[in-house]
């Protein structure tokens, strides 16, 4: 025979790297044993992973499906145009970019394709929820652009349109950012709309958090307001971790293909490009529907909990799949909670708040969120019950006996509802 047959046989992972092998079976059990409530997170399927670790991860196609820089591109084409198709449907949006690789650089995209450095961009102050993204002096968004902030009413919590419009008539920002990291309320996107018209001023929305809510029907959508949204696909979608860009104009469409792509990125993510496919096909299915609607559930259910244990909680509660619990009058840090729930096996990030007098290392609250328990298949009960142990946490930080008796019953708990992905 001419050439020789190459038979390889393949090894599995624990003899070819037992270190990292180690490693991944160690986040595993973490995963499997305790409770996430980390609000960005989420547990994608086993489709979403398998495709995310497929050999597409092998192609390069610098470019776009039909015109690429590269050979041997017809079969990621075929990948990549069924996410674009797909995301169109899912948000009924005129056009989608899919290749941006996180939400950072969805929003870097969106600045570059209509702000020249030096230009005045306005987000949400990050101690009110806002993210590093929209202006942060440690971000490219604050390095590259003049930064400038509303905040919300330190009163009632909430946005105050009247206030952010002082503000945009102050100091006429060319770009403003609606969407947050850490705000429980419904976002009234028409109201931004009609500011960002009165004063000739683009509206970017960056929906990161609540994509899945607003794909799930419990969210208003911002696609019909907004001159660019922009999103992660890891959070409430519950895709592989990366971004997108919406527009409805063919224009802007263009400019944010070529900001992508040369601009800001090399050669698109196609492993991760179709495991978007597979999860907004996931989440057109009517399934995700009632996934939606059981995060508000599970949410209201903490709410209510949290309301009778005493604990306060910014704006009172919450419409979304987040809460935002405040210290500030118990005398503990975000950071002690956050670490005292670790050690009973419940997992929530610190996280500053309104009026923030606080370090963010340190902060005042935590944000806590129920998407990824919802995906697990936790209900009502259950979210009882964690509602109770977060709140007996919070008022005995320092109980070692109770830490330990309350990460023994959270593990009791995990046996019952299998991750999603267990077995790969
Ligand atoms: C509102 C918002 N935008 C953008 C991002 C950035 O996403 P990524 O971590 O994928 O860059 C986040 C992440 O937490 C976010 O909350």
């Amino acid at each position: 025979m001419f050439f020789q047959k190459h038979k390889r046989k393949s090894k599995d992972l624990k003899q070819i790297d037992p270190d990292i092998f180690y490693w991944i079976q160690q986040e595993r059990k973490r995963q499997k044993e305790g409770l996430e409530l980390i609000a960005s997170e989420n547990y994608a399927s086993p489709a979403v992973c398998r495709v995310q670790g497929s050999l597409l991860t092998n192609k390069y196609a610098e470019g776009y499906p039909g015109k690429r820089y590269y050979g041997g591109c017809k079969y990621v084409d075929e990948c990549e145009i069924l996410a674009i198709e797909r995301l169109k449907q899912l948000f009924q949006v005129n056009h989608a970019n899919v290749q941006a690789h996180s939400g950072s650089q969805a929003n870097m995209a969106v600045f570059l394709s209509e702000l020249k450095p030096g230009d005045k961009i306005m987000g949400l102050d990050l101690f009110h929820g806002g993210h590093l993204t929209h202006g942060s002096p440690v971000n490219f968004s604050g390095l590259l652009f003049q930064s400038v902030f509303y905040t919300l009413n330190l009163e009632t919590e909430l946005l105050d349109f009247n206030q952010i419009e002082d503000q945009v008539k102050k100091e006429r920002p060319k770009l403003m950012i609606a969407g947050y990291s850490a705000y429980p309320r419904i976002i009234d996107f028409k109201a931004f709309r009609q500011i960002a018209d009165r004063y000739n001023c683009l509206l970017l929305v960056d929906m990161a958090h609540i994509a899945g809510l607003v794909a799930g029907g419990v969210h208003p959508s911002p696609v019909p307001y907004a001159d660019y949204v922009t999103s992660t696909t890891h959070k409430t979608l519950r895709g592989p971790r990366g971004g997108f860009i919406l527009c409805q104009d063919s224009l802007k469409e263009k400019k944010i293909k070529s900001k992508i792509f040369p601009g800001i990125q090399g050669g698109p993510l196609q492993h991760v490009i179709a495991a978007k496919a597979v999860a907004f096909k996931e989440a057109l299915d009517p399934s995700f529907k009632i996934y939606a609607q059981q995060i508000i559930k599970n949410t209201k259910v903490l709410e209510k909990v949290f309301q009778k244990q005493g604990i306060k909680m910014r704006t009172g509660g919450s419409d979304n799949h987040l809460l935002l619990l405040d210290f500030s009058q118990l005398g503990v840090t975000g950071k002690q909670i956050e670490e005292s729930l670790e050690k009973a096996g419940i997992t929530v990030n610190k996280n500053t708040v309104p009026g923030e007098k606080r370090s963010p290392f340190v902060t005042s609250g935590i944000r806590i969120g129920t998407a990824a328990l919802t995906t697990r298949g936790m209900k009502e009960t259950e979210m009882e019950q964690i509602g109770l142990w977060i709140s007996k946490v919070i008022y005995n930080p320092s109980n070692e006996e109770i830490l330990s008796k309350t990460h023994q019953e959270v593990k009791e708990l995990c046996q019952g509802f299998p991750l999603p992905t267990d077995d790969l």
